[in-house]
């Protein structure tokens, strides 16, 4: 019916062409998406972040640390050598928004928890240059003195429940004693907070007892990062078939 000739010559028979060849590569790719249960191989460890941790995230995203750091191990020997475990889907699939990142002007992050001390994290944050003096980092001293302010912490893990983060309503009433008790330096309520998230670390982290600042949450949320799964005993799918 039509030639070569006549669709090209003939706008609307060219658009609505190609518009059908376009739909049908388009339906080939979506529509299986439609079909999967899950994109993201669930990951034996994965828990959301205790509320301290969540509030160190903010921070975190806050200073634009994700200006200068990337939190995604790609699978090559350099990086994997380097940094660890190649990162999963399901290590930032309670990040809301992930922090993957496009720049490295300082290392990737996402396995540095328990690298360093928390004296390390603590003087590194406040004065780079004290510990690295070569560092083009900028200082954060101020974290030491801001307080955090624990009243909005359940209002925060609420929104993310909205968002599909697991959180139970039990994770949202207790967020604020468990914010208190990840940074005490009594260890009182360590043990519920261990019983709602799994391999959390409870200590006074910016070694100030007493005292609740935005370094205390940071340091939390960088001890914590890469800590959860266990590559000892983890297989990816694709690996065990
Ligand atoms: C201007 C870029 C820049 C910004 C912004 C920046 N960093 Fe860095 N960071 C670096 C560089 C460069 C290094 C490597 C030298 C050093 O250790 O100081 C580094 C190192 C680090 C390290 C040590 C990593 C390792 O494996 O040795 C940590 C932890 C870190 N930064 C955390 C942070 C946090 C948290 C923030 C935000 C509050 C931040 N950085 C903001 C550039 C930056």
């Amino acid at each position: 019916m039509f030639n070569h000739a006549t669709i090209e010559r003939n706008a609307t028979i060219l658009l609505v062409l190609g518009f059908i060849t376009v739909a049908i590569g388009g339906i080939v790719e979506i529509a299986p998406l439609f079909y999967l249960q899950n994109t993201i191989e669930k990951v034996e460890g994965m828990r959301p972040y205790t509320p301290l941790e969540l509030a160190g995230r903010n921070v975190y995203v806050r200073e634009g640390c994700y200006t200068c750091h990337s939190q995604m191990i790609r699978p090559f020997r350099d990086e994997t050598e380097r940094y660890g475990h190649y990162s999963l889907a399901a290590e930032s699939m309670y990040d809301h928004p992930f922090q993957w990142g496009s720049k490295r002007t300082g290392p990737d992050l996402a396995r540095v928890g328990n690298r360093y001390s928390d004296d390390w994290h603590r003087e590194h944050l406040a004065d780079p240059r004290s510990v690295v003096p070569e560092s083009v980092m900028p200082g954060y001293p101020f974290l030491m003195q801001a307080e955090i302010d624990t009243k909005y912490i359940a209002d925060h893990l609420r929104a993310n429940q909205l968002i599909g983060v697991p959180y139970t309503d039990e994770m949202v009433q207790s967020a604020r004693a468990d914010m208190i008790a990840q940074a005490s330096d009594t260890g009182e309520g360590a043990e519920d907070l261990m019983k709602r998230y799994p391999k959390s670390q409870a200590r006074d982290f910016d070694g100030q007892p007493g005292k609740l600042t935005e370094m205390d949450a940071l340091v939390a949320y960088l001890q914590m990062l890469g800590t959860l799964v266990d590559f000892s005993t983890f297989k990816a799918e694709t690996e065990s078939r």
